[in-house]
């Protein structure tokens, strides 16, 4: 079975109605990156970081898959498909997808302050001060911020060379790490992008760039591949 890895960023999730992060009415146009996502802000001002953090999980919560998640489900009836996801939001689990790597996080679930690996999924949509883990202390959205590690770059990396298909799906790659993973592409490696405003990439393999919103392209490109 041929393997297929989806890297997939925020703008997959745009017409589900959640907000990308950059370029016009992004995220990071009505808020500074270093006011709510940095372990600085948690610590001068953790109750803004963490209503900003439950408001994103309001928002996910609200929203639904939209054709390009449930269209990447249906890639399982003829590939290993492998999605590698900097969102935060679970929309291709609730498509169904059943093998979704998170390098940035999970918003539904919350984490210790103290230690990073003790995770509990979250009932409502809010993390409330207050609200401790195991350990006693404060439980923080399991999300990781700029300037932390993601520790689940070693596991995607590794990952990257036994693609045959590579397909980037509504991302800026204007984040590193994430934004070294073709670098691990084999060189007979098809490699595929959806966006509206593909980003640049310098690579030496067969590329095709779909230009165009994903719950559109990502259809199409699916029953392509399922058909070839
Ligand atoms: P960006 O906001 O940087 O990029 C979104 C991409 O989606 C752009 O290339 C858009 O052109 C594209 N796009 C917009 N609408 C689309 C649509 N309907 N269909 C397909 N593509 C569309 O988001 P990311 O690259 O995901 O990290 O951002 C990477 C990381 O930066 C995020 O995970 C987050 C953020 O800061 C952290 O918070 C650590």
């Amino acid at each position: 079975m041929k393997k297929i890895i989806v890297l997939t960023g925020a703008g997959i999730s745009a017409e589900s109605g959640l907000k990308t992060f950059r370029g016009h009415d992004g995220l990071w146009e009505g808020y500074n990156i270093y006011d709510v996502a940095t372990p600085e802000a948690w610590q001068r001002d953790p109750e803004l970081v963490q209503r900003f953090y439950n408001e994103r999980r309001k928002s996910v919560m609200e929203a639904q898959p939209n054709a390009a998640h449930l269209a990447l489900k249906k890639l399982e009836e003829k590939y290993e498909v492998l999605i590698i996801t900097q969102n935060i939001d679970d929309l291709h689990e609730r498509a169904g997808s059943s093998n979704v790597m998170h390098l940035h996080g999970q918003i539904k679930y919350a984490c210790s302050s103290k230690n990073p690996a003790l995770l509990y999924p979250i009932e409502g949509y809010e993390i409330k001060m207050g609200d401790l883990c195991e350990l006693g202390s404060q439980l923080r959205p399991h999300v990781v911020w700029f300037g932390e590690p993601v520790p689940m770059m070693t596991k995607a990396i590794h990952e990257m060379p036994f693609a045959d298909v590579v397909i980037l799906i509504g991302s800026s790659l204007a984040v590193y790490p994430a934004n070294t993973l073709f670098d691990y592409v084999s060189s007979g490696a098809k490699v595929y992008i959806v966006d509206p405003e593909a980003p640049t990439i310098s690579l030496k393999n067969e590329l095709v760039v779909l230009k165009g919103k994903a719950a559109e392209k990502v259809p199409e490109l699916v029953e392509m591949l399922l058909n070839s």
